[in-house]
């Protein structure tokens, strides 16, 4: 059973963008998300298996109603969802769960690695309208599996990109791009990191944070069933009074402070 709010909607795709080979941009038709989506929030959508597929909110168009996907095609789910095509109709589930905490920020650096680089878009997107100092650090394989580079730089934040294979600003890890901005960038309080991509991506950029002092939220990326709290698929380890515990990743996070989180 679904809560009392209102979060089923039947949608219809306007446009695809596709970036390569694997990734592709959907528009939403999807006015009532486009409203109420804060960054970070997910959308759970169905495709052609028995369980819908939970996708971070890459960025909103509120007035023309409009949310956009970032998906990365990793196994059959959402293979198919990028098969899809304008005018078709998907059953989305959303805006769900918490996301990235922006209040009392002064200055933000998002840190993205593989497909997180799409939710950690509306982050950039919804601090450039609060008028929050953000920085993007963003890592790929290569400049050729890169995404949505035009995209950061005409957001209008700084931004750094790092490639395992040594073809963009950085050679390496997203991690050792944001070891180098630290290293670089003059101390301002209110300043916080925000991270999403593979768990040792984010381990390592948690860890980052610690040792320079620095508040981080983390957005995990669980396996997931119902995306409302009912089916407990996405338990998660976190600490809690010294002790670890579970959370429900789908509607406790998909955000988490990074200090709770058991890794
Ligand atoms: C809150 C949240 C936000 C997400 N946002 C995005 C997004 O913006 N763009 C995007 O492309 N993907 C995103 N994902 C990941 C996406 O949900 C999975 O890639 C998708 O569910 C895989 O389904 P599939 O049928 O294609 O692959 P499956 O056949 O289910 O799995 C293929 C492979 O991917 C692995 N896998 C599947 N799901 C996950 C997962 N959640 N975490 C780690 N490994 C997984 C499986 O173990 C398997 O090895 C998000 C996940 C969560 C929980
Ligand atoms: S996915 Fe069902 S409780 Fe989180």
């Amino acid at each position: 059973m679904l809560p009392e709010d209102p979060i089923e909607h039947a949608v219809t795709i306007r446009s695809v963008r596709r970036l390569n080979s694997l990734t592709a941009v959907l528009v939403l038709d999807a006015p009532l998300i486009a409203a109420a989506a804060t960054p970070g929030q997910f959308v759970n959508v169905t495709c052609d298996q028995f369980l819908r597929r939970p996708i971070g909110i890459m960025a909103v168009q509120r007035r023309e109603g409009l949310i956009e996907l970032g998906i990365r095609a990793v196994g059959a789910g959402t293979r198919n969802l990028l098969q899809k095509k304008p005018g078709d109709p998907l059953s989305v589930l959303g805006p769900l769960g918490h996301g990235f905490q922006l209040d009392g920020l002064r200055r933000v650096i998002t840190v993205g690695g593989g497909s997180g680089v799409f939710p950690l878009f509306f982050v950039q997107q919804v601090c450039r309208e609060r008028g929050i100092d953000a920085l993007a650090v963003c890592g790929y394989r290569s400049k050729n599996e890169s995404i949505l580079r035009d995209e950061y730089a005409g957001l209008g934040c700084q931004t750094l990109f790092a490639a395992d294979a040594g073809d963009l600003d950085v050679a390496g890890q997203a991690a050792d791009a944001l070891a180098q901005l630290l290293r670089q960038l003059p101390p301002v309080p209110g300043t916080a990191i925000l991270t999403c991509g593979p768990r040792p991506m984010m381990q390592a950029v948690a860890e980052l944070a610690r040792r320079n002092q620095l508040p981080c939220q983390v957005s995990l990326e669980e396996r997931m069933a119902c995306g409302i709290g009912v089916c407990l698929v996405c338990a998660c380890q976190v600490k809690a009074d010294g002790k670890t515990g579970y959370q429900r990743c789908c509607v406790d996070g998909p955000v988490f402070d990074a200090e709770v989180v058991a890794w």
